[in-house]
């Protein structure tokens, strides 16, 4: 059974990342989405509010499992028995740190592989930190995020 890993801090989930959940999903047999616990980004959701986002955002797609993870991805991986992390890259910016990231974990184990999925031109703009931006500022964030959650966003930073 193939597993797919894909981790990332989802301070929220975005359509972006969706657009990769739902890609990704086709290509493996579980996908399980890692919510990073201790992100050194300081997150503004909590990590539960990042994960139940989440779960609203995935249901409906089956082979689909959030879970929650701390200390290094490689050990996660082999925890879940994974051999594939899962990443989108957005543009040119993105990969210099992608590159490094897969390096390093690549050096860390080198039975793990990195697959990088180009996001979907339509959200090659957005971010987790746009979304915040936003949504603190009254902007309109229709569209940027599942419907589903789209509420709980605005709210979390007061109407
Ligand atoms: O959504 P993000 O914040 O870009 O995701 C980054 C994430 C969670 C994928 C990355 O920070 C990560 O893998 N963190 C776990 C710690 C780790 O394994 N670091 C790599 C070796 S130093």
């Amino acid at each position: 059974m193939s597993i797919y890993v894909y981790p990332g801090s989802f301070d929220p989930v975005t359509n972006g990342h969706m657009d990769i959940i739902q890609r990704a999903a086709k290509l493996c047999d579980k996908l399980v989405v890692a919510v990073l616990v201790n992100s050194s980004k300081n997150p503004i959701f909590t990590l539960d509010e990042r994960v139940d986002l989440l779960k609203c955002a995935v249901k409906g797609i089956d082979n689909v499992e959030i879970e929650s993870f701390s200390g290094l991805l490689i050990d996660y991986m082999k925890k879940k028995n994974s051999k594939v992390i899962i990443k989108g890259l957005r543009a040119v910016s993105d990969f210099e740190y992608e590159l490094q990231m897969a390096l390093l974990n690549k050096n860390l184990d080198s039975d793990i592989e990195t697959l990088f999925m180009m996001t979907n031109i339509h959200y090659s703009f957005l971010s987790s930190s746009s979304v915040r931006e936003l949504a603190r500022n009254k902007g309109k964030i229709d569209g940027l995020v599942p419907d589903c959650i789209k509420d709980r966003i605005i709210d979390k930073f007061g109407k």
